[in-house]
C-alpha cells in the first residue's frame, strides 16, 4: 500500500493540527510531504504510527537515543522518579550524581545543566564573552546550534541570507568555512573573537566529519588569540567515550551538550561543561553580585526527572561502553561499506560521509567536506524521492533533503540491511534521474 492509503489517521490528524499549529507540526523539521505520520509508540529500533505502520527509526529522537527507544533501566528509573515528583523545584541528589558522571565522561572540571542544546549554546556564548571581554563569535557555515538569535546564521544554504525572518544579519557573528583553516583565518582577519564554536561532526549539513588537523588548527589559533574554543557536542557527545573530543584528541575550553545528556527522551536535556576558571563565572558563592556573573538559569534546569534519566543513561554507557560502541560502530561501518559499494555499482554521483555511528548520504557532484560543498550541487529531487521510497520500505529518517542516519544499541543487522538494501534498490530503479 502506498503512503497515503496506509496513513489515513495521520492524514486526519494533520488536517486537525493545521487548524491550531502553524504547518501542522510541533517542529517544522519533522514535517514532510504530503503530511507527516504521527507516532504513537516506540521501542528499541522501531516506531509505530497511529495507523499501526511500523518503521525502523534512523532519526532516533534527533540522534539522541543511543540505547534505542524505551531502554529499560532508564524507563524503570523514570517511572520510580515520577512517584516522587518529576520536578522538585529544589536542589536534588540527582543533579549532583548527574554532574559527577558528566564531568567524568568529558574529563571536565565543572558542569551546569541547561534545558536544551539551544540554551546550552546560549549560555556558553555568554560565558565566552564574559570571560574574554570580547563580543564577536565565529561559527561554521552549515552548523546548527539551536534557534538562539546570536548563533542562528549561515545554517541553511545559501549562507548569505538571514537564517530566519526575525533575524537581522548581525556583525557579531562571523560564519566560517568548516574544514578550511586558512579560510577561517582569512575570514576572521583582524577581528578579535570571544569564541569559535564548532561541531566535531557537522550535523544538519549531513554528518560531515571534521578533519583532525582542522580541529587541532582551531585549537592552536584559539590559544594564540585568547579566544575560547567551544565544541557543540549536542549530537556527538555520547557517540564515543569522552565525546568526539576524545575521538579526535582535541580538548575544547567548553563543551555544550543536549539530547542524550538528559537521558535521551526527556525535556531539559542540556548542559555546559569545561574549565573551572571559566565556569566559575557561574558561581554565585564566589560572585555574589549578579552583575559579576554570566547568565544562566531556568525553572526546569536540573529537574530531578531529567537529571536522573541522564545519570542512568550515562552510568549505563560507562558500564556497557565496550559492547555499545562495538555494536553501533560496526553496524554503521557495515552500512557505510555497503552504501559505497551500492553507489559505485549504480554509477550515481553520491557520497557517504560520517564518523562512528553517524553517517550521511549526499547526492552531490563533489565529496562534501563542509556546508558549501554539501549544498551547492545537491540533487534535492533525488534525495526526496529516496525518502518516499524508503518510507514504503518501512525505513524512516529525517530530513528528506539531507539523508543522515544514526543507529542505536537496539538496532540489529537486519534493521541496517533494510536501510542499505532499500537504498540499493532505489539506486537501481531510479537509474537515469541524475545521470
Ligand atoms: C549540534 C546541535 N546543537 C544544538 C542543537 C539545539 O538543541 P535543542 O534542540 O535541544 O535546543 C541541536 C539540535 O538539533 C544540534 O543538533
Amino acid at each position: 500500500m502506498n503512503y497515503v492509503d496506509r496513513t489515513l489517521r495521520s492524514h486526519k490528524l494533520f488536517e486537525k493540527a493545521k487548524e491550531y499549529i502553524p504547518g501542522g507540526s510541533a517542529y517544522a523539521i519533522r514535517y514532510f510531504e504530503p503530511y507527516p505520520f504521527y507516532v504513537s509508540k516506540t521501542k528499541g529500533s522501531k516506531i509505530w504510527d497511529v495507523d499501526g505502520n511500523e518503521y525502523v527509526d534512523f532519526w532516533l529522537c534527533h540522534f539522541g537515543a543511543i540505547f534505542g527507544h524505551c531502554y529499560k533501566p532508564v524507563m524503570a528509573a523514570v517511572k520510580e522518579q515520577l512517584d516522587f515528583g518529576a520536578h522538585l523545584g529544589w536542589c536534588n541528589e540527582w543533579e549532583v550524581k548527574w554532574a559527577e558522571v558528566v564531568c567524568k565522561w568529558f574529563n571536565a572540571e565543572r558542569v551546569k545543566p541547561a534545558n536544551s542544546g539551544t540554551e546550552s549554546n546560549m549560555y556558553a556564548i555568554g560565558l565566552a564573552k564574559a570571560f574574554t571581554g570580547k563580543h564577536k563569535v565565529g561559527k561554521m557555515e552549515g552548523g546548527w546550534h539551536g534557534g538562539f538569535n546570536n548563533l542562528n546564521r549561515a545554517v541553511n544554504y545559501p549562507y548569505d541570507k538571514p537564517a530566519a525572518l526575525n533575524l537581522p544579519i548581525s556583525d557579531d557573528l562571523i560564519p566560517l568555512p568548516f574544514n578550511d583553516l586558512d579560510g577561517v583565518i582569512k575570514r576572521i582577519g583582524n577581528e578579535e573573537l570571544a569564541c569559535v564554536i564548532v561541531e566535531p561532526v557537522l550535523g544538519s549539513a549531513g554528518f560531515i566529519p571534521a578533519e583532525k588537523e582542522f580541529l587541532k588548527g582551531l585549537r592552536e589559533y584559539c590559544d594564540r588569540k585568547n579566544t575560547l574554543l567551544i565544541f557543540d557536542e549536542v549530537i556527538t557527545g555520547f557517540k564515543h567515550p569522552n565525546g568526539l573530543q576524545g575521538y579526535y584528541g582535541v580538548k575544547p575550553d567548553l563543551t555544550t551538550m543536549g539530547k542524550t545528556v538528559g537521558g535521551q527522551y526527556f525535556a531539559g536535556a542540556g548542559g555546559i561543561c569545561g574549565r573551572a576558571d571559566i565556569m566559575t563565572l557561574l558561581d554565585q558563592t564566589k560572585r555574589r553580585n549578579f552583575w559579576e556573573r554570566s547568565a544562566h538559569g531556568g525553572t526546569f534546569v536540573g529537574n530531578a526527572l531529567t537529571m536522573r534519566a541522564g545519570y542512568v543513561t550515562i552510568s549505563e554507557l560507562f558500564k556497557r561502553k565496550d559492547e555499545v560502541y562495538e555494536h553501533v560502530n560496526s553496524l554503521s561501518s557495515f552500512a557505510v561499506r555497503e552504501l559505497n559499494r551500492a553507489i559505485e555499482e549504480s554509477k550515481f554521483e553520491a557520497y557517504i560521509t560520517g564518523a562512528l555511528s553517524l553517517f550521511g548520504l549526499h547526492f552531490t557532484k563533489e565529496k562534501p567536506v563542509n556546508g558549501e560543498t554539501a549544498e551547492r550541487t545537491k540533487d534535492r529531487e533525488l534525495s526526496r524521492a529516496l525518502f518516499t521510497f524508503l518510507l514504503d520500505k518501512g525505513v524512516a529518517y529525517l530530513t528528506p533533503n539531507t539523508p543522515h542516519f544514526t543507529v542505536s544499541f537496539a538496532h540489529t543487522q537486519s534493521d541496517v540491511e533494510r536501510l542499505v538494501f532499500g537504498i540499493e534498490e532505489f539506486l537501481a530503479n531510479a537509474k537515469g534521474i541524475n545521470q
